[in-house]
């Protein structure tokens, strides 16, 4: 086992050094020899490292340029003082390590059982050696279109994404001053979004087990400073608050232990020097993990002023041990820079996602319009009330159909059924085939709910498989919502997971999941040990691609009780994410808002549901619920057989003018114009035409006057012709009044008008 391991780690590195060669000639060089100085430079914005004489790799810098910036690093004087210092955990170590002098954060901790021999000298073993210095030993630059160097959960599932581009990975390897552990840092490079993703690949050759107690993807160093860090908070059913906050000295944690990505915290970060920046303008660092799994994101702000972050697992129940041979490859912590305030960051982000991470599918250039059953029916299904509603929603324009929760097993509530995913003959006596024919023949596509990872104990899966769920034989152990989880430390679990859904999408030509994940983790007892944590995320990761990979033509939708599990690795593997099961358009605003601080628009669903909302109770109009739902990828919720005939036409009306402006929303430039306590303004921009989109939740004091919003992007000579969803010709402005003066208000009263509303407009050139 060990000796096959080693011949392993052997063919990979001849392997990768074949591919290199390959490579090489295609390559931008990142390094300058004489200066032993590594320089990514980007569209704005750069990042450098260097080499010290004895070989530790330090971080020298990054930040924003302006764009054509010619770098030249052939020559240049020391600029990290640090590099002097006694206190080897206060220089900016690209990947600080446990050793040396160890009392700030590190990226990486190991142990090492036993001395070598040859070093011990005769000295009774203080051991474990818990000491890694890494040394540089060489790089190179590969093509991101090759195999080589891809960790398997970052996100690349061999699914095409819209930009097919070979990107390159500078690969610097590093190794420990004495012992055969190997540290490959992998910098894949995006630079017109000025995006790196890093990962981590440890590899152990030594010849004893090697316990890996805490491990980051990568760590970030800011230049020092005093900075604001904005990032987002909440809970079920009010995700992605925005809050920013001074980061003080000490250390600041966001995180996630559940097995999902999580609603408290979601794991990306904006950073400024404090007061520098502002949502337009001003130098904003930010960086995302690609993880759906335990996941942190440590600040550490020394009395030094310096500034780094460390992002990767999380560690209060990690547990990874090499064994003599054996490689990990960590996910990827995304990172750039923006020059154009939070704004920029975002638009960074979402190109970069849109771009390079979403998956692509044949003839998916849009998000479809869809219908959600949920709201409308719950649990209380049947194919005639199904089909009924179906025939509404093809009506009105809806292009993609899914049955919520409720239709296979004993599941008429959520105390039963899960894990028994066949079609339950009460409800649909004749299976789904007469529904989902229909759906077709209306010109829709079909789609299912699932929540693949749970079980209910009143299930037939449960009674036949009582140890497949994450328990401590003989110990208590928690229901979240009546379910426990399946142990996906189990192979035959994931692989009986996975069949199941082969067999829903082959039997009923399923070509949508809405794949659900209702509860975090407790008493996370498995066969796997600790290490359940990351097989749990990889058997998640791994049904999906495999799925994807049989049916080029399926979507998922990532849910995990609204918005807990949206990250840039979910986001690899699904189409669109829910972002909180808070329908009701006066909190769903914010919670878009917050979003989008890291996540594209295409990406975010979004539903128009019942006049009186079921999570709050509140009352809103139709106008305010299709404004807010059509910021992002448009769904209908609403019981559609309640509605009246004008109604339904409304609906009609506003799912045609949708469809006009979608390709706006789902692939422009988000521009946040104006946010603020009950306030948000958005215009989303592509070449010649805008979405102007503002939501007023709070309502204006008669008094105060709201001045025109200005946009930004036009061309200040031409003419842009303002239109509504009735085509209404609003008139027609230079792109030089809209940018300097802004639309006029709205409504009744004009700025000072009191009440809630909101607004859609068509921006365009003519
Ligand atoms: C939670 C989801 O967020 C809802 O949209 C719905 O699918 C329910 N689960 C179904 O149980």
């Amino acid at each position: 086992m060990v000796l096959l391991r080693y011949l392993g780690g052997l063919i990979r590195r001849l392997h990768r050094n074949w591919k290199v060669a390959r490579n090489q000639n295609m390559s931008t060089n990142y390094y300058y020899d004489s200066t032993r100085t590594f320089v990514i430079p980007m569209a704005e914005s750069f990042y450098a490292m260097r080499i010290l004489e004895d070989d530790r790799l330090v971080n020298v810098g990054s930040g924003a340029l302006p764009a054509g910036t010619i770098l030249d690093f052939s020559a240049m004087e020391r600029y990290d003082e640090s590099e002097y210092a006694f206190d080897v955990q206060r220089w900016r170590l690209e990947l600080p390590t446990y050793g040396d002098i160890s009392y700030h954060d590190v990226a990486l901790k190991v142990a090492f059982p036993e001395a070598p021999s040859s070093l011990t000298d005769g000295d009774a073993p203080h051991s474990p050696v818990r000491d890694l210095r890494l040394r540089y030993i060489g790089h190179d630059v590969v093509s991101s279109d090759t195999d080589e160097g891809q960790p398997w959960l970052a996100p690349e599932h061999g699914l095409p994404t819209k930009s097919s581009v070979a990107r390159d990975v500078l690969v610097i390897r590093m190794k420990d001053i004495a012992y055969d552990l190997y540290v490959t840092l992998f910098y894949r490079i995006t630079p017109e979004y000025g995006i790196i993703e890093r990962w981590l690949e440890i590899e152990n050759q030594t010849p004893f087990d090697v316990p890996v107690e805490a491990l980051a993807f990568g760590t970030v160093h800011v230049p020092n400073g005093r900075y604001d860090l904005t990032r987002t908070a909440g809970a079920w059913a009010r995700e992605f608050g925005t809050v920013t906050q001074p980061l003080e000295t000490g250390k600041f944690i966001l995180d996630h232990q559940g097995l999902n990505t999580g609603h408290p915290n979601n794991p990306f970060y904006l950073l400024n020097r404090r007061g520098e920046a502002t949502e337009h303008a001003g130098e904003v660092f930010f960086g995302a993990l690609a993880y759906s799994g335990n996941w942190s994101l440590r600040f550490e702000a020394l009395a030094t002023t310096a500034v780094r972050v460390h992002g990767g697992y999380e560690t209060t129940d990690f547990e990874l041990t090499l064994e003599p041979g054996e490689t990990h490859c960590t996910p990827a912590f995304v990172h750039g820079v923006s020059g154009q305030g939070r704004g920029g960051a975002s638009r960074q982000l979402h190109g970069f996602i849109r771009d390079y991470v979403l998956p692509n599918p044949p003839g998916g250039e849009f998000r479809p319009v869809l219908y959600n059953s949920w709201e409308a029916t719950y649990f209380d299904l049947s194919t005639e009330s199904q089909i009924a509603l179906a025939r509404k929603a093809a009506a009105i324009g809806v292009e993609l159909y899914c049955v919520d929760d409720g239709w296979f097993g004993a599941r008429r509530h959520d105390r039963a059924g899960l894990g028994d995913w066949t079609v339950s003959a009460d409800v649909f006596p004749d299976g789904l085939t007469p529904l989902a024919d229909e759906v077709r023949r209306l010109g829709m596509r079909f789609g299912l709910w699932v929540e693949p990872e749970m079980i209910n104990p009143d299930s037939d899966l449960y009674r036949a498989h009582p140890d497949w769920v994450l328990h401590y034989p003989g110990r208590p152990r928690t229901e979240g919502r009546q379910q426990l989880i399946l142990d996906f430390g189990r192979p035959e679990v994931v692989e009986h997971i996975f069949e199941v859904l082969d067999s829903l999408v082959r039997d009923n030509g399923i070509t949508f999941f809405k794949w659900d994940m209702n509860r975090y983790a407790s008493e996370p007892g498995s066969v796997s040990g600790q290490a359940i944590w990351r097989d749990h995320v990889a058997g998640v990761y791994s049904i999906m691609d495999q799925l994807r990979a049989k049916y080029p033509a399926l979507d998922i939708q990532s849910c995990s009780g609204g918005g807990g599990r949206i990250d840039i690795g979910i986001l690899g593997r699904v189409d669109q994410v829910w972002t909180s099961d808070n329908t009701d358009p006066i909190d769903r605003v914010f919670i878009e808002d917050g979003y989008s601080l890291a996540y594209p628009l295409r990406a975010m669903e979004s539903w128009v549901t019942h006049e009186v909302n079921h999570q709050t109770g509140r009352r809103t109009s139709l106008d305010l619920r299709f404004d807010v739902a059509m910021r992002g990828a448009l769904g209908i919720g609403t019981p559609l057989s309640k509605l009246s005939d004008d109604e339904l036409e409304a609906y009609r009306r506003k799912i045609a003018f949708y469809k006009a402006i979608r390709p706006i929303v789902q692939g422009g430039d988000l521009y946040r114009l104006r946010i603020e306590p009950g306030v948000s303004i958005w215009q989303i921009v592509v070449d010649t035409a805008s979405v102007y989109s503002e939501a007023f939740v709070e309502g204006s004091r008669l008094g105060i006057y709201n001045a025109p919003t200005r946009l930004v992007g036009l061309v200040a000579t031409s003419t842009y012709a303002v239109t509504d969803e009735h085509n209404a010709d609003l008139g027609q402005y230079s792109g030089s009044q809209l940018m300097a003066l802004g639309l006029p208000a709205s409504g009744p009263g004009g700025g000072m008008n009191a009440s809630v509303r909101s607004r859609t407009l068509l921006v365009k050139k003519v």
